[in-house]
C-alpha cells in the first residue's frame, strides 16, 4: 500500500515512523510518504491560509494550495484524482473511523490523507478533492495529523507482515471473530496479585474450556453502542 499524507508538519510523524509495526509494513515494502503544503504554494511568502469569508476566527486552508500540492504529487486535475484513489479529507464531521472502515482502508492499494490545521479546510477541498471525510471522533484537534496517525496506525497494523503475531489482529476488539465486540481480557503473570486471582479457567491448560470462556467474556462486554 502506498499512502501518502499532506500536511504542514510532516517532522509530527517521526515518532509514528518508529513504532515496530508500522516499520515491519515498510520493510514489507508498503510506503508512507509526506507531501507539506508550503513546498508547494502558489503564494508569495509561503502562504497556505486565509481568513474565512463572512469573518470569523482563525485561518482556513486554501483550496489553490492544495491544488497545488497535489497537482505537484500525481500530475492530475485533482478533481480526476479521487476516481483513481481514496483521497481522505481529516475532519471532526465526517464519517467515524471503526474498524469496518480500517478493514476496508487497508484493502485499498493506495491512500491520499490530507490533514488541516487551525480552522480546517475550504469546504472546495472536501466537495472537490475528497473522496471520503473522515473523523477519528467528535471532538476538535489543533490539526489532522493526530488523526491521520490513528488512521495509519489502524490501517498498517492490519496490512500481512506488520504484526509480529499475526494472529493477534485475527480475533482482537470488534473483529469479525468475535461478532464486532470488544475483545476479552487477558492476565499475564502473577496468577496472584494483591489477592486477585486470574479465572481459574485460564489457568486449566483446557483449550475448549478457555475458548469458551473468552467468547462468553467478549459477547457479554458488547456490543458497544
Ligand atoms: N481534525 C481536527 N479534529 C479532527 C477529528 N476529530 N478527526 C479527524 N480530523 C480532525
Amino acid at each position: 500500500m502506498e499512502i501518502d499524507v499532506f500536511t504542514l508538519f510532516p517532522e509530527a510523524f517521526g515518532w509514528f515512523e518508529r513504532q515496530r509495526h508500522v516499520v515491519n509494513a515498510l520493510a514489507q515494502g508498503h510506503r508512507l510518504e509526506y507531501v507539506n503544503y508550503r513546498d508547494h504554494t502558489p503564494l508569495n511568502a509561503g502562504q497556505v491560509d486565509d481568513t474565512p469569508f463572512g469573518g470569523g476566527a482563525g485561518m482556513v486552508l486554501r483550496v489553490d494550495v492544495v491544488e497545488a500540492a497535489l497537482r505537484a504529487r500525481y500530475d492530475v486535475d485533482p478533481v480526476d484524482l479521487r476516481a483513481r484513489r481514496r483521497v481522505i479529507a481529516l475532519a471532526p464531521g465526517g464519517a467515524l473511523l471503526d474498524d469496518g472502515m480500517v478493514e476496508q482502508l487497508a484493502r485499498e492499494p493506495a491512500l491520499t490523507l490530507l490533514c488541516g490545521r487551525y480552522e480546517g479546510f475550504d469546504q472546495r477541498i472536501v466537495d472537490h478533492f475528497a473522496s471520503d471525510e473522515v473523523s477519528i471522533g467528535r471532538y476538535v484537534l489543533a490539526g489532522g495529523e493526530l488523526a491521520a496517525m490513528v488512521l495509519c496506525d489502524a490501517v498498517m497494523r492490519k496490512l500481512p507482515g506488520s504484526l509480529g503475531h499475526p494472529e493477534s489482529a485475527l480475533e482482537e476488539s470488534f473483529s469479525n471473530a468475535l461478532g464486532g465486540a470488544p475483545e476479552y481480557p487477558h492476565y499475564t503473570r502473577p496468577a496472584e496479585y494483591r489477592g486477585w486471582r486470574v479465572p481459574e479457567v485460564l489457568l486449566s491448560g483446557h483449550h475448549a474450556r478457555i475458548r469458551e470462556w473468552r467468547l462468553h467474556q467478549s459477547a457479554a462486554r458488547g456490543p458497544l453502542p
